[in-house]
């Protein structure tokens, strides 16, 4: 198996949301694996791995809100939501969002869905949920970002900008 052939399939990139009851909040990360399924009712498959601290959130939860990423999003919100994970850190609080039917969604964003968990299938790596679209929310016109654009010209300003925040983070605690 070549697995060269599986990058050639599209995806968008999405900042996915759900309620964090442990710690009240909102827990949350970066996802490509995301598709629409069906028109009727309105379905999605979402699959998140399972080291994934939102997954847990999704499946206590039972619903989880996607933010659809522009091409023209600061790279540091790729950063904060896909490279650290929800358990120590409230990335919510570092960006700007709104909060709509008590889910989190970015305020700059392509479009806004919400979604309520159906199904709910296990793999070794993954969990795919399968999810009803109960609202939608078209916000502004432009491109989306592909995940092979951030794979091919976007991932090196996300790691950039990871590194600046990671070096402020560490500034900060030398001087406290
Ligand atoms: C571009 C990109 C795409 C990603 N796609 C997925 C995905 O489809 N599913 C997933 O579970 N994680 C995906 N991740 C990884 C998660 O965003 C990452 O592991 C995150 O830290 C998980 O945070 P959490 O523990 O708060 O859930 C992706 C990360 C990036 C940067």
């Amino acid at each position: 198996m070549d697995e060269a052939a599986l990058f050639k399939l599209t995806h968008g990139i999405y900042v996915l949301g759900a309620w964090d009851e442990a710690n009240n909040r909102f827990a949350g990360s970066v996802v490509d694996a995301v598709m629409q399924v069906a028109n009727k009712p309105f379905m999605i498959a979402l699959s998140c791995h399972n080291n994934s601290y939102t997954k847990l959130c999704i499946e206590k939860a039972r619903c989880f809100s996607l933010s659809v990423v522009g091409a023209d999003v600061e790279p540091f919100v790729i950063a904060n939501f896909g490279f650290q994970t929800s358990r120590n850190v409230d990335k919510w609080a570092k960006v700007d969002y709104i909060t709509v039917n008590n889910l989190p969604y970015l305020k700059d964003t392509m479009a806004r869905i919400e979604a309520k968990v159906t199904e709910i299938i296990a793999y070794d790596s993954n969990t795919l949920f399968l999810a009803e679209v109960v609202d939608s929310w078209d916000c502004k016109c432009g491109d989306a970002l592909t995940y092979n654009q951030y794979r091919a010209y976007f991932k090196d300003k996300v790691i950039e900008s990871f590194n600046k925040y990671r070096q402020q983070l560490l500034k900060e605690k030398s001087n406290v």
